[in-house]
């Protein structure tokens, strides 16, 4: 995906990079004692959150679960099932295409947490500011233990992640390479990591597997805090951009959007999944084609693609969503409803609940958590 802005744009100093081969920029001598304290609370808040996918007490991968009988996540909240192809299964290939479909979703976010890594680590090599790096450096470790929590859930329900969509894994490549920090930062701290909490609160939400459950929460309980850092650069960069900026990041957000929006849960994309219970994927897509004219379908499919939610909400508050292009995404998502909310998103609760879980675990007491204290604001 091209935009019209080929540049980094820098309007607050804590955002200021070079190039990603230009070592040489971060030896100069001044630069270490510049360190904005933008992101001290949230480097700080770090151990708050502590938790290790390789540690029984925090998660148990061994715990077993019966992948024949039984559904990973409420059957209701599938889509599939929503359509025709729901009278071409008997029970049994049900539950195989909806654990197939969790199978897909956990290995895009998987994918997605990998993509995350290198893209954290690549900010280390180009942001300027002590700060600001301490602060991605802090965020690729976190990552770290997303890959490897979600590399142990999917080995121990499946044996192995399904290869990333090509859709995806092209938005994920670009943003890895990309060298300018607003793409980086609007591509994945907003739009993937809105995509994954909204995604993360709805496997938590419907998911019946308890190992899958704790899971989410534990992941929420870091991803609510890269979030916040997508929120300060924008709260620092967005209003004071000038219009052709403003006007690029937006349209180019848009574009982002709709390649995730079509693209992960397309029929053609998982054609194996249709395959395996004996289904021609084309006749899938038709299926989906015809669920798509009948109201009601369609306002229950609403309410399931909800995911975006998380996603279309933070480029709303971030300035990045405008009248210019509102009403496109007015057609998945009550907009009116949106603008009316404050700052605080549905991970949010999930997230302050695991962090309290996880002080009393780490021995910090247990007291209730705020991540409202974490504002840019302060
Ligand atoms: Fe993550
Ligand atoms: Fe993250």
């Amino acid at each position: 995906m091209t935009s019209k802005i080929t540049t980094n744009i820098t309007v607050d100093a804590a955002y200021e990079a070079v190039a990603p081969d230009d070592f040489p920029a971060m030896m100069e001598v001044d630069r270490y004692g510049k360190r904005s304290t933008a992101f001290d609370k949230i480097i700080s808040a770090t151990h708050d959150h502590f938790w290790d996918p390789q540690d029984k007490k925090y998660v148990d991968f061994s715990t077993p679960f019966d992948m024949e009988n039984e559904y990973l996540i409420d059957p209701e909240q599938n889509t599939d099932l929503k359509t025709a192809v729901k009278d071409k299964l008997d029970e049994k290939q049900k539950i195989k295409l909806v654990n197939m479909d969790v199978q897909w979703g956990l290995s895009s976010i998987l994918h997605g947490e990998a993509g995350a890594l290198a893209l954290s680590a690549s900010l280390c090599h180009i942001l300027k500011d002590p700060g600001a790096q301490e602060y991605a450096a802090n965020q690729t470790r976190e990552e770290a233990r997303h890959v490897a929590g979600f590399s142990n859930y999917i080995k121990a329900r499946w044996g192995k992640p399904v290869p990333v969509g090509p859709a995806l894994g092209d938005v994920l490549t670009e943003l890895v390479n990309t060298p300018l920090v607003w793409k980086k930062l609007v591509g994945m701290q907003m739009l993937v990591e809105g995509l994954a909490m909204g995604a993360f609160a709805s496997f938590y939400k419907w998911g019946r597997d308890p190992l899958m459950v704790k899971l989410m929460q534990l992941t929420m309980t870091d991803e609510a805090f890269h979030h916040k850092f997508g929120k300060i650069w924008a709260d620092r960069t967005i209003p004071n951009l000038n219009e052709e900026q403003r006007n690029a990041i937006e349209d180019w957000a848009w574009e982002v959007f709709q390649v995730l929006l079509f693209n992960l849960g397309s029929p053609e994309q998982k054609k194996h999944i249709y395959a395996a219970v004996g289904l021609d994927w084309q006749w899938v897509q038709g299926a989906f084609m015809e669920a798509m004219t009948d109201t009601n379908i369609r306002e229950s499919m609403q309410e399931t693609s909800n995911i975006f939610r998380v996603l279309i909400k933070t480029l709303l508050k971030a300035g990045i969503i405008t009248d210019r292009t509102a009403m496109n995404y007015a057609a998945f998502i009550d907009m009116k409803e949106l603008y009316g909310e404050g700052d605080r998103m549905i991970g949010d609760d999930i997230a302050e609940e695991g962090i309290k879980y996880l002080r009393q675990l780490n021995g910090q007491g247990g007291a209730a958590y705020s991540l409202d204290r974490m504002s840019a604001a302060e």
